[in-house]
């Protein structure tokens, strides 16, 4: 009898053990597989601004190149300014020089550039669904602003909008778009055409 209960205790003790043994060993496995904590990418939170069908290079590559986010204050105290690395169109003429000298050297520059906003009035910094990262369709984008007399160191120019809507024929090239016979940013000649 004695014989039985100490055979049964001791099983009870042993079978306690490899309990207590298994856990620890569970323990253990399971936290020598735990990664060290993984630092969250800006791309995290931020996918939004990425995912629009054509993106451009330097926020494939890093956030860093544009904004100097101190990432524990950020992440830790939310949102504390953009942080850019220059204003534009400093921060843009980093990178795209040659259209800096362009622009230097070149006699009539779209007026708009020099405005505030400059570059991002028409271009996305980070992703677009348009070609060229443009804000919106080319024809679009330059009819937003030519859909009124814009007036700028005494020079008129004229509604395009509202002469193209008036308009009983309209010179086929015009439906394709502003840039078959302007360009954007530049051009030595009168109305900034291409030619
Ligand atoms: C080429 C420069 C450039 C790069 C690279 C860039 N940004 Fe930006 N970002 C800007 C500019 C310029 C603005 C200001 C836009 C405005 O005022 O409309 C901006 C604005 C923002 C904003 C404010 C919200 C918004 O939609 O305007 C967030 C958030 C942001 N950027 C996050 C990011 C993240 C995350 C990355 C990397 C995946 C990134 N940016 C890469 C130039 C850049
Ligand atoms: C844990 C989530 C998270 C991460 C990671 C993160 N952000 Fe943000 N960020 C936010 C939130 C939330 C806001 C405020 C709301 C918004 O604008 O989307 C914000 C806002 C911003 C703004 C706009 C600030 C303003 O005043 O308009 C910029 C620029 C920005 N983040 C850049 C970055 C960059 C660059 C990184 C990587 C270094 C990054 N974020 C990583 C959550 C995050
Ligand atoms: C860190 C470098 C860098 C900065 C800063 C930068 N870009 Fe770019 N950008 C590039 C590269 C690289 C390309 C792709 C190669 C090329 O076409 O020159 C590019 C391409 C572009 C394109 C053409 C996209 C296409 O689909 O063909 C536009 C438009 C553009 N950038 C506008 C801007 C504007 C506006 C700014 C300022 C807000 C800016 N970039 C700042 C590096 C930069
Ligand atoms: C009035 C709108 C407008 C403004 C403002 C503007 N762009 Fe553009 N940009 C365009 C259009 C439209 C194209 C496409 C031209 C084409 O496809 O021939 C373009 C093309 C580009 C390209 C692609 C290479 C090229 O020349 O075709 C780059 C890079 C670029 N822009 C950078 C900039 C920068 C940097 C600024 C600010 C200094 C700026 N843009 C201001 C409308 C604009
Ligand atoms: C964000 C507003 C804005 C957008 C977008 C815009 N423009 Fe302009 N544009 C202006 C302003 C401002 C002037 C200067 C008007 C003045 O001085 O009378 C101007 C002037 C012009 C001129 C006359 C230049 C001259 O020397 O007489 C032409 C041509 C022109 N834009 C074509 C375009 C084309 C093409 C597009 C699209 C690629 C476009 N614009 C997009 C604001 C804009
Ligand atoms: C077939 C070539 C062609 C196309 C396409 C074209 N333009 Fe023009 N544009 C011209 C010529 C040429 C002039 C200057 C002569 C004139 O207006 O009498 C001009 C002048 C302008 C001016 C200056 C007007 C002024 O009063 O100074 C603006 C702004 C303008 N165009 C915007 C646009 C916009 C926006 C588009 C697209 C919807 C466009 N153009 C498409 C050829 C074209």
């Amino acid at each position: 009898m004695g014989k039985k209960l100490l055979i049964f205790v001791l099983h009870k003790l042993f079978f306690l053990l490899f309990i207590v043994n298994q856990s620890f060993a569970f323990n253990n496995y399971d936290s020598s597989r735990e990664k060290p904590e993984e630092t969250p990418k800006c791309s995290d939170c931020h996918s939004n601004l990425t995912e629009k069908k054509s993106k451009h290079t330097p926020v494939k590559e890093n956030c860093e190149s544009c904004h100097k986010v101190n990432f524990k204050e950020h992440t830790e105290n939310g949102s504390n300014g953009l942080h850019l690395a220059e204003n534009i169109p400093a921060l843009c003429y980093n990178c795209h020089n040659g259209l800096q000298n362009d622009l230097t050297t070149i006699k009539n520059i779209h007026q708009v550039i020099k405005n505030k906003n400059s570059c991002i009035n028409c271009h996305n910094p980070h992703s677009s669904d348009e070609d060229k990262l443009l804000v919106l369709d080319e024809k679009k984008l330059c009819l937003s602003c030519h859909n009124k007399e814009v007036a700028s160191n005494g020079k008129k120019t004229a509604n395009i909008n509202r002469i193209l809507t008036n308009a009983k024929v309209i010179h086929p090239p015009v439906e394709n778009g502003c840039i078959a016979c302007h360009k954007p940013h530049a051009s030595d000649n009168n109305y900034l055409l291409i030619t």
